[in-house]
């Protein structure tokens, strides 16, 4: 099967997980990227069923509304049921590192609110320790020469990713060679550096279950 298949496979699986637990009163928490596009899509072949959506991008948010389906702020929801969003890597723990598609900071204020966040993505995705993908940083643009500075510090190489603005109007440092074996410890240092808004790192509140598409079926990982 291609990626593209076992990303479709994966979101389609979500759909069915959430399905039977859904009522008028449910309120679901979308991510961003091609996995989570995927869902969406599956979720516009169901929206009768579906009360209200919160998305975790401007992008998002438009693809849900382009399926008819209602799309709330945050603000005026006073729970999210479920957070379903792909990832760029996650290990045996479901810490994830996310924010390839710089939607970072808003993913983890939904997933901070979310009763339960399901992650999918295809099997290349699960990695023995995390950080083979380069670590998404978002920054306010005028720290963005310091905090790079302290990301050397901490033993990593940050690349400005040129051309992107965040929807909360940051910017991005994407940190290379920097593998990430004790991703608690590194999400808390890296947030505490001044002008950091967030780390793409998933680690203090992990995902709950992984939805991994493989070429054997989807599986269902919950953090060991
Ligand atoms: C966006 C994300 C995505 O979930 C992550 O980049 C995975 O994307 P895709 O589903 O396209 O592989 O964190 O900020």
């Amino acid at each position: 099967m291609t990626q593209d298949e076992l990303k479709q496979a994966v979101a389609e699986a979500a759909l069915e997980y959430i399905r039977p637990k859904l009522d008028d009163d449910s309120v679901i928490g979308i991510g961003t990227g091609s996995t989570a596009n995927m869902f969406i899509d599956a979720l516009g072949g169901i929206k009768g069923q579906v009360n209200a959506c919160v998305a975790s991008s401007e992008a998002s948010a438009d693809r849900l509304k382009s399926h008819g389906i209602p799309v709330y702020d945050l603000n005026v929801v006073d729970k999210v049921d479920f957070y379903i969003d792909g990832a760029d890597e996650s290990n045996a723990a479901l810490q994830l590192i996310k924010g390839g598609g710089a939607a970072l900071t808003r993913e983890k204020i939904v997933t901070a609110v979310a009763e339960e966040f399901i992650c999918i993505a295809d099997e290349s995705k699960l990695v023995h320790t995390l950080g083979t993908f380069p670590l998404p940083v978002e920054v306010i643009p005028m720290a963005r020469s310091h905090v790079a500075r302290e990301l050397v510090k901490l033993g990593g190489d940050p690349i400005y990713r040129e051309g992107v603005i965040t929807d909360n109007g940051n910017i991005i440092l994407d940190v290379y060679n920097f593998a990430i074996p004790q991703a608690l410890a590194t999400e808390a240092k890296i947030n505490g550096i001044t002008g950091v808004v967030t780390n793409g790192l998933f680690a203090l509140k992990p995902a709950d279950v992984l939805l991994l598409g493989t070429s054997e079926g989807v599986k269902t990982l919950r953090a060991e």
